[in-house]
């Protein structure tokens, strides 16, 4: 079993301490580098792992080293981490937008790196995680470093190329699912429903749906048309959306999003 170290204990990093230890990686093999010294207390006294100072002590306790700072801190971070790596370390960044190449060049030498995008929900194991290797990094490697998250949610083996297509879809789109969920429950109080109610109804709407896709294996396409009958109330509401440009809306917001990631890498 690899020993990982994590550079960034924030939102991403915690997740990623939580689903590591969620795969059963034992405490004693998980260690962190944080910049906020309330935050790096608050992560040891939660998950009980190491807390290291200094990147040297990191790459020492690890095999495997999560690069999960800000995109913006990686020309800053990244040459630190890299005087410290050996040629048997791998870099997993979840750094949004920040290719493999650029990388590289931050770096200023060849590294072995894996690329994730994992959205916040692997922190309840239901994550989406994104994964795509440098050409160095074997197939056993790779495949040791999914199973260290496959317990955090679908894993998707991706080409790199598409990686900004899973940030988008993967880890941006939960908050606009997020904006659709608080539409409908603002509308249940417009409509006149107390707003724990409509909150209530409305999450339970969502898992509804879920379960019966899943249970009946269908398209969402074919259970929207099951519950839309000729001159009913949905189909009322839904050519109000479609008047809206709902569809478009959600299509150009995630292609948006894709495009802010590729962005983000130059
Ligand atoms: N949020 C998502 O859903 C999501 C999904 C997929 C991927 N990501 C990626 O995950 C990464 C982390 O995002 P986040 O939301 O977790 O960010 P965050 O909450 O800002 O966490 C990053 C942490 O790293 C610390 N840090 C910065 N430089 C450091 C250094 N040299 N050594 C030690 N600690 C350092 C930061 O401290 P300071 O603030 O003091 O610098 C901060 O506490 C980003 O690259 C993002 O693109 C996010």
């Amino acid at each position: 079993m690899e020993r990982v170290g994590v550079v960034g204990a924030g939102n991403m990093g915690e997740s990623v301490v939580r689903a590591l230890l969620k795969n059963d990686v034992p405490k004693k093999d998980i260690c962190f580098i944080e910049a906020k010294k309330e935050r790096a207390g608050y992560i040891v006294k939660e998950y009980g792992v190491d807390e290291v100072r200094k990147m040297t002590a990191l790459a020492k306790r690890s095999d495997v080293i999560v690069l999960a700072v800000k995109p913006q801190d990686a020309a800053k971070v990244l040459p630190e981490i890299t005087a410290c790596l050996t040629s048997s370390h791998i870099l997993v960044s979840i750094m949004a937008g920040i290719t493999i190449s650029r990388i590289m060049s931050l770096a200023g030498k060849p590294l072995r790196v894996v690329r994730m995008m994992p959205n916040l929900a692997i922190k309840v194991n239901e994550g989406v995680i994104g994964m795509a290797a440098s050409p160095d990094v074997s197939p056993a490697e790779f495949s040791s470093l999914r199973s260290l998250f496959s317990r955090a949610g679908l894993i998707v083996d991706v080409d790199e190329a598409h990686m900004d297509a899973i940030t988008s879809l993967g880890a941006s789109s939960p908050a606009f699912f997020l904006l659709f969920l608080e539409a409908m429950i603002d509308a249940g109080v417009h409509i006149g429903l107390p707003r724990d109610k409509a909150k209530a109804i409305s999450i339970q709407v969502v898992k509804g749906v879920i379960e019966m896709l899943e249970r009946e294996q269908i398209h969402p396409a074919v259970m929207r048309e099951m519950i839309t009958s000729p001159g009913g109330t949905t189909i009322s509401g839904l050519a109000s959306l479609e008047a809206n440009a709902f569809k478009g809306s959600i299509i150009e917001a995630v292609e948006k999003a894709a495009r802010r990631a590729k962005e983000l890498s130059s």
